[in-house]
């Protein structure tokens, strides 16, 4: 029978798979006087401890928005500023993440990236590939547009060789730089602006959204307890009576 609703996701207090603009950095700095780049170290930081956190929180997949397909349009000192954060954080969490048991995977797209990135992230994907504790996926140059434009000609492509002949949506999903992730069930925008910026478009058409006015190095795991516990009185319809 193909028509049965997914499991754990058709349940009112089901979630499995957590996502998160992680916005404010820049304020969070300007506000104290600082450089942009501080508010980012200070965010990276707190990455850390919501990792950390979420397994005893019910969370199992965790997606992490750390730079858009837009943000090429900040200062160059900004974006190597950042480059260099995420290079860093591989290298230093590479150890913690594998002895937790933390599956760590990348979404968007990889050419633009410098090399050394580049190979950190296929590295440290393909030493994290057993864990099952914790899926970690990180958004690093993803846009939804660029992830769905790039998806139809990875299937235009199976179409024209004649592996493929009528496409499905699972052909589809399959075809996307998160296949095989669950679609998230919450989502959450920290800083106070409620906008989605290009995240996950095709992935959140049911998914929750909260948006709360903490800007990113201030958020805690005691406020995403707080938010999940909040989630769990949300009644989840799907489309059904
Ligand atoms: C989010 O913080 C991190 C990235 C987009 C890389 P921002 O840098 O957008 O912080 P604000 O929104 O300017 O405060
Ligand atoms: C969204 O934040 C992207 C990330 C958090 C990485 P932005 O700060 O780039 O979004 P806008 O420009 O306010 O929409
Ligand atoms: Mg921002």
């Amino acid at each position: 029978m193909g028509l049965q609703p997914t499991l754990s996701t058709s349940e009112p207090h089901a979630l499995r798979h957590v996502a998160i603009i992680m916005d404010g950095n820049g304020r969070w700095a300007q506000n104290r006087g600082w450089p942009r780049l501080v508010g980012h170290r200070k965010g990276a930081m707190r990455v850390k401890e919501i990792v950390r956190a979420c397994p005893d929180l019910g969370v199992g997949w965790l997606t992490v928005y750390a730079f858009s397909t837009e943000n090429w349009k900040r200062s160059t000192e900004e974006v190597i500023g950042l480059m260099k954060i995420f290079r860093r954080y591989i290298e230093r969490e590479a150890d913690g993440l594998s002895a937790e048991g933390v599956r760590m995977r990348f979404i968007g797209g990889r050419e633009r990236l410098d090399d050394k990135l580049q190979d950190l992230m296929a590295g440290i994907e393909a030493r994290t590939s057993g864990n099952t504790r914790l899926n970690l996926t990180v958004a690093i140059n993803y846009g939804g547009r660029d992830e769905i434009m790039r998806a139809a000609r990875r299937l235009a492509d199976q179409v024209a060789s004649g592996a493929l002949e009528a496409p499905s949506e699972e052909d589809f999903v399959a075809c996307l730089d998160t296949a095989g992730h669950p679609d998230p069930d919450l989502i959450i925008r920290t800083s106070g602006e409620t906008r989605t910026s290009n995240f996950l478009p095709w992935q959140a058409a049911y998914s929750e959204y909260e948006f709360t006015p903490t800007l990113w190095p201030d958020f805690t795991p005691a406020h995403l307890a707080e938010i999940l516990d909040r989630f769990g009185l949300r009644e989840r319809r799907f489309g059904g009576a």
